[in-house]
């Protein structure tokens, strides 16, 4: 769990991250995060929307873990879209995290409808203040997510620094190919959120016999071939077994086989995102 990738920039993250969405503030955050910790995860991604920073932070001051051992991702939610609104939306987050910096910022979605009509140049204003929050030390990293091909090469039309993470819905009924690719050609780690789609996979046949060989669960073997196609997952659960089973996915390696028995399910959970087509 402490193995790392390597971002562009050369700051090191953990190759798991535990993921945080529909995890409620209060009790269940709280706890969850330190049974994640006491698991031994040290990359913790949450979201401005997620309304969980708080207890998240409360969370990583009672570890007692030394902060510089811990990765911290945050995003900045669809109604910050601009230079200003981005500076105040980091401030927000810190101070709710109870952190003087970020490991990672990303902005959350791409095209929101408030700015359907603009998104180019509001993305554009919005990079700009993640890069000045870059620079100055505030975020070690800066990213995107949800950001397909389109929305991100308009980004890179004014942008000084490329985004370093993508975080996309990626899993075996999802595989993101076009998206995947083009973050591969400019050197952006892709981090896989819901890489369990939303536990949609967990009763797919073919997952649970391929587990079987090995002695795992499905969910193991999904986040497994995350991991072996390079991405970076981030399995939510507030389970303190699933939490630690999430971790187990070092003891074994997915033939090439049954690494293409897995991408040939690609459309079995019937969910895809399009971020055009967003109501929020
Ligand atoms: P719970 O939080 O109740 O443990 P994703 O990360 O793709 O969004 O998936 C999260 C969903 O999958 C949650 O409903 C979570 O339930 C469930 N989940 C996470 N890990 C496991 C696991 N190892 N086995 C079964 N269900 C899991």
């Amino acid at each position: 769990l402490t193995d790392t990738y390597e971002l562009s920039n050369g700051v090191k993250i953990p190759i798991i991250g535990f993921g945080t969405w529909q995890t409620p503030n209060g009790d269940v955050a709280y706890q969850s995060t330190l049974d994640a910790l006491a698991a031994g995860y040290r990359h913790i991604d949450t979201a401005a929307i997620y309304g969980n920073e708080e207890s998240i932070g409360q969370a990583i001051i009672d570890s007692g873990i030394d902060r510089k051992e811990l990765f911290i991702t945050s995003k900045l939610w669809n109604d910050r879209h601009s230079f200003e609104g981005a500076q105040a939306a980091l401030e927000e987050s810190l101070n709710k995290l109870q952190l003087d910096y970020l490991d990672l910022y990303l902005i959350h979605w791409p095209n929101p409808v408030d700015i359907r009509d603009n998104w180019q140049l509001a993305n554009a204003e919005t990079w700009r203040a993640m890069e000045h929050a870059y620079e100055s030390g505030k975020v070690r990293a800066i990213g995107i997510s949800n950001f397909q091909p389109h929305h991100f090469e308009s980004l890179l039309e004014t942008a000084k620094v490329t985004p370093q993470v993508n975080q996309l819905f990626v899993n075996p009924s999802d595989l993101e190919t076009d998206a995947v690719t083009f973050n591969q050609r400019h050197n952006t780690l892709t981090e896989a959120y819901s890489p369990l789609a939303t536990n949609r996979l967990l009763k797919v046949p073919e997952l649970i016999a391929i587990g079987e060989k090995y002695g795992k669960s499905a969910a193991q073997v999904t986040l497994r071939w995350s991991l072996q196609h390079g991405f970076l997952p981030l399995p939510k659960s507030t389970h303190q077994e699933r939490i630690v089973q999430n971790t187990q996915l070092f003891d074994f390696d997915l033939t090439p086989e049954d690494m293409a028995k897995i991408d040939a399910l690609s459309g079995v959970a019937g969910l895809h995102t399009n971020p055009d087509e967003t109501d929020f």
